[in-house]
């Protein structure tokens, strides 16, 4: 059976693109299913520990309603394998970099499995354009509903 499911964290390289777009989607998608979890989001690398998510990041949110502008980049650690219930990451390469701190962790998911036949969320780091950005955003929602339809019981 599915263990039950209270927290999530978001993982991705930087945790300035990609990471707290998602923490952004699944707090507004858990407030609109009544849903009371704690989610967060986290880079594997430390080079923007501190930072404010990238600049499209903050736009595509806002572009539907979610504010992302107050999060800060934080590298995961540790300690989060046992904070959190489910570690959501969202390409091979953060599985890998995750791996490597707790070889042995069972909750480490990755995102596209879920209704994204195991596909990486690009990384939208080097992307010349705003519509990638726009791509990304889609593909996380998508992804992110599903999760929650699997994770929780479906409330509209
Ligand atoms: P993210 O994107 O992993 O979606 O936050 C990146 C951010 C920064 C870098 C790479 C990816 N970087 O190399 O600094």
């Amino acid at each position: 059976m599915q263990k039950r499911i209270d927290s999530i964290l978001f993982v991705c390289l930087g945790n300035i693109c990609r990471s707290p777009l998602a923490e952004g989607i699944a707090t507004d998608l858990a407030k609109k299913r009544g849903l009371n979890i704690t989610i967060d989001s986290a880079g594997t690398g430390s080079w923007h520990i501190g930072s404010m998510p990238c600049k499209n990041s903050i736009k595509v949110a806002k572009e539907h309603g979610i504010d992302i502008s107050h999060l800060r980049a934080r590298q995961v650690g540790l300690d989060d394998f046992y904070k959190f219930d489910a570690i959501v990451a969202m390409d091979s390469s953060n599985i890998a970099a995750l791996k490597k701190i707790k070889s042995d962790a069972t909750n480490i998911y990755k995102l596209g499995d879920f209704g994204k036949n195991g596909l990486d969320i690009p990384d939208p780091y080097y992307f010349d354009d705003y519509e990638g950005f726009r791509d990304v955003f889609k593909m996380i929602y998508e992804a992110i509903s599903v999760m929650m339809d699997q994770f929780f019981s479906r409330k509209s």
